[in-house]
């Protein structure tokens, strides 16, 4: 697929439900007693792998509409109760588990590890090419401090849990800032024996607990630290889930790059905690307002506009990445055309997401004509305030890495040829059309 460059983006849009709080609905809904409503539910490849998996474990999800389902909880140790497939097991010889594909969903291996310590059964949890090479000691270890049964195949997947053993609520200091391992402690920590309390070294997404709480789980929240009190049941009811930050965030990266653009985002999620990107647009000298702030339970949403402005550097540090670590992609190609030296610090999680994105960047954005160079935890990039070449970036089957591609395109003066475009049907699958519903040429 080639995007021609455009001649502006213009338009008022909504992006589908978020994909962080989908996973959550969905499986905080299989643990619910009783019928969990999601509203908004943002369908990818991602989401419906948890859906997936929730059936699979015996769980009854039903597709409403596109963007609403009804998932029939079994209780906060129901899970792989009667209905549940068992299948004969990879792993251990003459045994036998419950097998789990997560596909490429990072999120739905993590956080179901945690909920899974908790069951009283055995489970393998396997995953696509990409998920198999990411790191998953980081949510084997903590769960095993909690007296869980994990292993995993030289601390990767497939993972295989023994549940049924009783979990001890601990006290766990995150060696990386991760909300998924944070959340695996966390669901984990709904089955144990006394209060679980994670500490952060920077805050992350806190998605987890405030359905957690939403759900009538008590929980305590502090600027860098939660605990959560073991739980008998949960009760969530409806979820209204707000539009993706993440998935609006090429469309605003592309409002501020092209020249004459003016993009509003309708219904956006606005969790401070995943909203970096629009600091650093301000930052960087664009135009950003927010309008109609309201909420959708604990949850923050609003409308977002972004309009073209001359770009300046600016630089990103460690506390930042995590509010906008899926957004640092969009960062970098921002840099390309803001006048000075952007440097990104503080990042070496890329390295370990669907693709190793700093390195992904760096040789697309190259390949586009930008002066980018990798940093071990991020990059330099010099800009100049004025269209970048253009020319063919290689997805490496990361969705992210396409939609990038996409907005470079778009801001190019000749085109950016993306191979592998259709990976963006992980999180995002009519990515492309709305982003051609606003484009000029
Ligand atoms: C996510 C957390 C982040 C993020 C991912 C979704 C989540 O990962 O990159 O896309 O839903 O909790 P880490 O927790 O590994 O940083």
């Amino acid at each position: 697929m080639k995007l021609e460059p455009a001649a502006a983006l213009v338009g008022h849009v909504a992006v589908p439900g978020d994909k962080s709080i989908s996973h959550r609905a969905v499986l905080l809904g299989a643990l619910a007693d009783g019928e969990t409503r999601v509203r908004g539910f943002g369908r990818s490849a991602d989401t419906e792998a948890t859906v997936r998996a929730m059936r699979t474990l015996g769980v009854p999800v039903d597709d409403v509409a596109d963007d609403e389902l009804l998932v029939h909880g079994v209780g906060l140790r129901g899970l792989a109760g009667a209905a549940a497939h068992v299948s004969p097991c990879a792993v251990g010889v003459g045994t036998h588990a419950h097998l789990v594909d997560c596909g490429n969903a990072g999120t739905l291996m993590r956080l179901l590890a945690g909920v899974l310590a908790g069951q009283p059964s055995r489970f393998e949890l396997t995953g696509d090419e990409s998920l198999r090479v990411r790191p998953m000691e980081r949510i084997a270890e903590p769960l095993r401090r909690m007296g869980a049964v994990v292993e995993t195949d030289d601390g990767h997947a497939p993972l295989l849990i023994e549940g049924g053993r009783a979990l001890h609520g601990i006290d766990y200091t995150l060696p990386v800032a991760s909300a998924q391992v944070k959340s695996a402690v966390l669901l984990a920590g709904l089955n144990a024996d006394r209060p679980t309390t994670v500490v952060e070294p920077a805050p992350t997404r806190d998605h987890t607990e405030l359905m957690l709480e939403a759900a009538g789980v008590r929980v305590r929240r502090r600027p860098t630290s939660v605990t959560v009190e073991p739980a008998a049941t949960l009760e969530l009811g409806e979820v209204a889930v707000p539009g993706d930050f993440s998935s609006a965030a090429p469309l605003l990266a592309a409002a501020a790059l092209v020249p004459g653009s003016d993009v509003t985002v309708h219904e956006l999620g606005l969790n401070p905690r995943r909203t970096g990107l629009l600091d650093v647009l301000e930052r960087m000298g664009a135009r950003v307002a927010v309008y109609n702030r309201r909420r959708a339970g604990r949850e923050h949403l609003g409308d977002v506009q972004v309009q073209h402005a001359q770009l300046v550097a600016t630089e990103v540090g460690p506390d930042e990445v995590p509010l906008l670590v899926d957004e640092l992609p969009l960062v970098a190609l921002l840099a390309s055309h803001a006048r000075g030296e952007t440097v990104v610090r503080g990042a070496a999680e890329l390295r370990v997401k669907e693709s190793d994105r700093i390195e992904a960047v760096t040789d697309g954005l190259q390949a586009c004509g930008v002066r980018i160079h990798s940093r071990p935890d991020g990059w330099t990039v010099k800009g100049v305030p004025s269209r970048l070449r253009g020319g063919s970036v290689d997805a490496r089957g990361d969705h992210r890495i396409a939609m990038l591609a996409a907005v470079a395109g778009l801001a190019s003066r000749e085109g950016v040829e993306i191979e592998g475009a259709e990976t963006v049907a992980i999180s995002f699958p009519g990515f492309f059309d709305l982003l051609e519903s606003v484009t000029r040429r």
